[in-house]
């Protein structure tokens, strides 16, 4: 049943119903849309814009109509063309439509809406704020639990450095902890009151915003009425973090799966969180890994859709606006589905130290401690680049790797190496030399710890 029926003739064509419903997805918000008519409601009364009766019945009303679907005893009419005429509908069936038809008294849909959004939005951004805090920790567990696997951290892909897996891990660690940042940015940003604009231009009664505020738990209220009920700014604002947040997990899950295939074999995940194939018998998929990487393109979707909605929109509510919704709900719901999973995931896999360890045997990836340890003992930097330049070329023809290689060997291509450069060209050495702030030694990595237990507030 429409909330409009009074100037029409003829009814709403059938499809132009169903085109037009948007129940199917904003039912989602019905707790918010009944607290915020709770708030309404017992604001009109206290400013005695409705007598004081009306407004404790509607009060009690919406309170037992939220205790009732919460229970399954009562449901949404599923013919209702919103969230906000479903609501009014059962209290129209409950109070009857002299006390019920009171309650959107000072109050549109379209302020309605703006606030049933924030209100539902805001609890999901402490969700996701949960889920990350909870995935940061998790790596904060690996990283104390596996101190001495060792990978070949890479630029170009290739072999480069070595750097310890706690490391590596870490740098999601700080990654996420933007992303969570993000998150509380945009929640500050989007706790401000709509309700009270009315459709556009603000209402004639005597309304009490900021009482409707304190009581929402919202920071203050909208200055301007247009703006009020026009801004999806905050739809866009938390689907940009998450698709962030989302950029950054493809990214990890991308190495998860490289670091599961057999040229790595670098970590194990658990039966629990891969899958077989119904026709390899040996297959140990990482789906849950790629599933992660594949969603993020949908949440990129999200946005663009947002973005695109919002484009050239003249103010201020136009029925454009009900298409927020779904992506919106997608954004978020798989965003944090997405960091619960890659935490579960996380949670029982296993590091290969040895195979970390092996895949650096004849990779070079100590070449720089090489020049390093020449360029102590005097020698120019850029001099000790190529000399041990020639060192790795002359390693490759020979087919050997630098730590196969003795004192006497190096000094063949300059006198001036010495049992310091043998000592610097271990994986460990090369690893535990650099030493600088942020670095991968293990004690700046013991440093950034601290630090990361500190952000963590643990
Ligand atoms: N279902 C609508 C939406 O999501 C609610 C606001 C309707 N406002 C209106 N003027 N028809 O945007």
């Amino acid at each position: 049943m429409a909330l409009w029926g009074g100037r029409f003739d003829t009814p709403t064509d059938a499809l132009v119903w169903q085109f037009n419903q948007s129940l199917p997805f904003d039912r989602k918000m019905w707790r918010e849309d009944i607290t915020g008519s709770i708030a309404h409601a017992r604001m009109l009364g206290v400013q005695g814009i409705i007598p004081a009766a009306d407004a404790d019945a509607l009060v009690a009303g919406l309170v037992t109509l939220r205790d009732d679907i919460d229970a399954g005893t009562a449901e949404l009419p599923p013919d209702a063309e919103d969230i906000h005429s479903a609501v009014e509908q059962l209290l129209r069936e409950r109070l009857g439509p002299a006390v019920a038809g009171k309650l959107h008294t000072g109050r549109s849909r379209n302020d309605q809406v703006a606030t049933d959004i924030r209100l539902w939005l805001r609890g999901r951004c402490d969700t996701l704020k949960l889920a990350l805090h909870g995935l940061r920790k998790q790596l904060v567990e690996l990283a104390d639990a596996n101190p001495d696997a060792i990978l070949p951290g890479r630029t170009h892909h290739q072999h480069a450095q070595p750097v310890y897996l706690a490391h590596h891990l870490l740098a999601y660690f700080w990654m996420l902890g933007r992303d969570e940042s993000r998150i509380v940015d945009a929640r500050i940003r989007m706790n401000l009151l709509p309700l009270g604009a009315g459709a556009l231009a603000g209402t004639p009664y005597p309304l009490n915003r900021h009482m409707v505020a304190a009581e929402l738990g919202f920071d203050g209220v909208f200055e301007n009425s247009l703006d009020a009920v026009g801004d999806r700014d905050f739809a866009i604002e938390v689907t940009a973090a998450c698709s962030i947040t989302m950029m950054h997990l493809s990214r990890f899950a991308e190495e998860i799966v490289l670091w599961m295939s057999p040229e790595f074999g670098f970590i194990e995940l658990s039966d629990a969180v891969t899958t077989g194939s119904s026709i390899m018998p040996q297959k140990k998929n990482p789906d849950v890994a790629e599933l992660i990487r594949g969603k993020s393109g949908r949440v990129y979707g999200d946005l663009v859709t947002l973005l695109t909605l919002m484009k050239g929109l003249v103010l201020a509510y136009n029925k454009d606006l009900q298409e927020d919704k779904e992506p919106l709900f997608d954004a978020v719901e798989t965003t944090e589905l997405c960091v619960t999973l890659m935490q579960r995931m996380l949670s029982d896999a296993k590091f290969k130290k040895d195979r970390m360890l092996a895949s650096m045997h004849g990779d070079f990836s100590t070449a720089t401690d090489l020049a390093d340890a020449l360029a102590v003992d005097g020698v120019p930097f850029r001099e000790a680049h190529e000399i041990v330049g020639r060192v790795v070329r002359g390693s490759i023809e020979a087919g050997v790797g630098l730590e196969d290689l003795t004192l006497a060997d190096l000094q063949q291509y300059d006198v001036r190496f010495t049992a310091r450069a043998l000592d610097a060209i271990t994986p460990t050495a090369s690893a535990n030399a650099r030493t600088s702030y942020g670095g991968t030694a293990r004690t700046s990595i013991d440093h950034q710890l601290v630090q990361a237990r500190i952000a963590l507030g643990l």
